[in-house]
């Protein structure tokens, strides 16, 4: 409707604009004529003069002398140069401002984590932020396990384990020694019917996930290490649900509960592999170059690593960007091990080309939460430290996992105090 209207007005206008046109060159004429120099004069600085002139010059050039049209060939060429100046200079406000967006956009982020802007205070109180916000839930991501959810944690916390038939006999240690601790809040992610089943018969919470869909298909077809990537992405959705997770591997042996043992102040609280007070909370390596002479000493920073196979994990944005990070690695790197990858993800600072990430970490008490290592290298020689009742024991140092899981019940529960006698420290190869 209104086309043909604006199409009208513009033929009408299109006429106008041809007179104009005539006029002007009628006019550009006579003042050539009688102004051959212009209306300004020689020094009348190129950059300044006014655009509408160069429009002028196209019609009146059949009338202008030879050292006129020079000039405005002059000026034409420096308009030219002029424009691509100004095009340059947008690309360049263009690029600034798209930076700049970004930039904003980050700091918005972080003005939304952190709140106002403060002052930093007198010496001696300033506290960096530790504990990040938590997520918004988001209960769309997967409705059935969020009703299982809000059945099963307390507090917004549980355990959770990932499961199948080959871990069957270890499982029931497992869940016998959660439930004897009288720990409610807990969750076998069962990977095969046999384990759904077999939980559902002993009253432990279980959930399987819908079949069909994309994570399944790497449970089915991928190889070790795309299943091993499994637990990280499955964890994912329980953050997205707003949810704290201790993930827990099955060959582990609750004596308390854990989750009056948290700190809850980090992204990821984790248990050490570590075995004394330097190893599990970090300390200074010195390097020995004698070559260097007066600088033959260079001091490195050690710690030895988290586990995988237990941490306390709060749903925030750090730690879902840890779960992806470690996902996406081990999808894409052959022969990564998850728990090298998970460590290097929360450890390995930015750097040139790499952009690290930024994860408040907490390391576990190592005799409270503890390894295999200790128990058999240390504990069970020391008589003070024999007295100490762990929260949990996490059989990963030794193959022999079952009869060891066995007996640590029979020590810690039973009070059977030569249960621990017969393994070795060490396990052959
Ligand atoms: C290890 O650290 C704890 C505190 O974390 C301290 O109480 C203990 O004395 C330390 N042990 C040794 C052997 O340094």
């Amino acid at each position: 409707m209104a086309a043909p209207r604006r199409d009208k007005g513009r033929a009408i206008r299109g006429s106008g604009i041809a007179i104009a046109i005539l006029i002007g060159i009628a006019l550009g004429c006579i003042f050539a004529f009688f102004f051959p120099h212009g209306f300004f004069g020689p020094d009348w600085p190129t950059q300044t003069r006014p655009f509408s002139k160069s429009t002028l010059q196209i019609g009146s050039s059949s009338c202008e002398s030879p050292e006129r049209v020079n000039m405005l060939k002059a000026d034409v060429v420096s308009l030219s140069e002029k424009n691509a100046q100004l095009n340059k200079q947008v690309r360049e406000l263009t690029e600034r401002l798209r930076l700049s967006e970004q930039g904003k956009d980050n700091a918005q982020k972080q003005v939304m984590a952190l709140g106002e802007q403060h002052k930093a205070g007198p010496f001696g109180t300033v506290k960096a932020l530790r504990t990040s916000p938590t997520v918004l839930p988001d209960e769309s991501v997967n409705p059935r396990l969020a009703k299982i959810l809000d059945q099963v944690a307390v507090r917004k916390e549980l355990i959770v384990a990932l499961a199948n038939s080959n871990v069957k006999t270890m499982l029931e240690v497992w869940f016998n020694s959660i439930k004897r601790v009288g720990i409610t809040n807990y969750l076998v992610v069962a990977l095969d019917d046999q384990i759904l089943e077999f939980c559902k018969s002993n009253d432990v919470p279980v959930y399987k996930r819908d079949p069909n869909d994309g994570i399944d298909s790497i449970a089915r077809t991928g190889g070790n290490h795309a299943v091993s990537g499994l637990k990280f992405r499955i964890l994912r959705e329980f953050l997205q649900l707003g949810y704290s997770v201790l993930l827990s591997d099955v060959d582990i042996i609750y004596l308390q509960n854990p989750f009056d043992h948290l700190y809850r102040d980090s992204d990821v609280e984790s248990m050490s592999d570590g075995h004394n007070n330097m190893t599990a909370y970090g300390y200074n390596d010195v390097f020995d170059e004698p070559a260097m002479g007066w600088a033959r000493y260079a001091h490195t920073m050690r710690i030895w690593v988290f586990n995988s196979g237990f941490f306390y994990i709060r749903p925030t944005i750090p730690s879902i960007e840890l779960l992806d990070r470690v996902a996406d690695r081990l999808a894409r790197q052959q022969n990564s091990w998850d728990q090298a990858v998970f460590n290097e993800e929360l450890y390995f600072p930015s750097h040139p080309g790499y952009d690290g990430l930024h994860a408040a970490k907490r390391t576990m008490d190592f005799y409270l939460f503890m390894n295999s290592k200790v128990l058999f290298k240390t504990v069970r020689t020391d008589a003070k430290l024999k007295k100490l009742k762990p929260v949990i024991v996490h059989v990963n140092y030794h193959p022999d996992k079952l009869p060891r899981m066995k007996a640590v019940v029979e020590f810690y529960v039973n009070g059977k105090q030569d249960a621990l006698e017969p393994f070795p420290a060490g396990s052959n190869w």
